[in-house]
């Protein structure tokens, strides 16, 4: 069986955001294990070398970045490129739900409340890859000429949204149809882009919610299994999807066939 970290020739190597927690933090684990060098980054710094403390293989380095922040994000590739390489796998993890119906007793929804969550859902996401195609594009090719893969993160609320999500959909449906165009435009630098749609999983995002909308996600349950998603069920598929060369261009829902109701 291939293993991707011997696809690129020189260090495998791969920067994770949202890496403090749930999805990315078991994506980085996960990679790290595999054989990536890994810049975990979050917003949170505290949390984040809290997260790693225990992982003493130097195989995670930790750096605080707001993904929406043009210039930090810069500095991490930089720094990146300086200490490990050329970035070779970007996972995009960093994200907000900030839940809002449209209509509400107290008035319509905050336009600071919508464009803070566009603004970190898809200029975060897309401010990671373009810095990361552009190193992608300047590394070597490994096998197949591939230079890089990058996976985002978009969710089953892009396609079934229910009540109070018409922000955080609007930000995945985003996320979601950006995957083609830069699939189609990237392939010819040997850069790959996907997208995963995840469920309900069990991270802090879900359980941080307040307890009414805790209750009615929490309460959804996919055919099968009959329960919430795990992160190292996320960090598995993201392997899957770096070790096959064939998956381009794709959202993948990672579900257990849920649909999510109206409310
Ligand atoms: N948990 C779910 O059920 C679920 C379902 C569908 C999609 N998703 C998506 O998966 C991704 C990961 O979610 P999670 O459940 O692991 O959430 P989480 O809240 O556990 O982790 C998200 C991380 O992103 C970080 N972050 C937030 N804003 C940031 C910013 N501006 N810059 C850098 N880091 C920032 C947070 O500090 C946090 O550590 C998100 O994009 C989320 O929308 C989650």
């Amino acid at each position: 069986m291939e293993r991707s970290y011997e696809f690129w020739g020189g260090v495998a190597s791969a920067i994770v955001t949202g890496a403090a927690s749930g999805l990315g933090y078991a994506t980085a684990n996960r990679l790290a294990d595999e054989g990536y060098v890994v810049t975990a980054v979050d917003l949170d710094d505290a949390a984040l070398t809290a997260a790693f403390a225990d992982r003493s293989d130097g195989r995670i380095r930790t750096t605080a970045c707001n993904v929406a922040d043009a210039e930090g994000a810069e500095a991490v590739f930089a720094d990146h490129l300086a200490q490990v390489g050329p970035v070779r796998v970007l996972v995009n993890c960093a994200g907000i739900a900030s839940p809002g119906a449209t209509l509400r007793s107290d008035g319509p929804l905050s336009l600071d409340v919508f464009r803070q969550v566009l603004e970190v859902n898809v200029t975060g996401t897309f401010n990671f890859v373009r810095l990361a195609a552009l190193q992608m594009q300047q590394a070597p090719g490994g096998v197949d000429n591939q230079h890089g893969v990058i996976v985002n993160t978009s969710s089953v609320a892009a396609f079934d949204g229910m009540v109070g999500q018409p922000a955080y959909s609007a930000s995945k449906g985003a996320v979601a149809a950006m995957t083609l165009p830069l699939a189609r435009e990237l392939g010819k630098y040997g850069i790959r882009v996907m997208a995963i749609a995840p469920g309900v999983f069990s991270t802090p995002m879900v359980n941080g919610m307040t307890e009414r909308a805790r209750d009615v996600v929490t309460a959804l349950r996919p055919p099968f299994p009959d329960r919430l998603g795990e992160g190292h069920e996320y960090a598995a598929l993201v392997s899957a999807i770096v070790s096959n060369r064939m998956l381009n261009g794709e959202v993948i829902r990672l579900d257990g066939g849920i649909r999510l109701p109206p409310r």
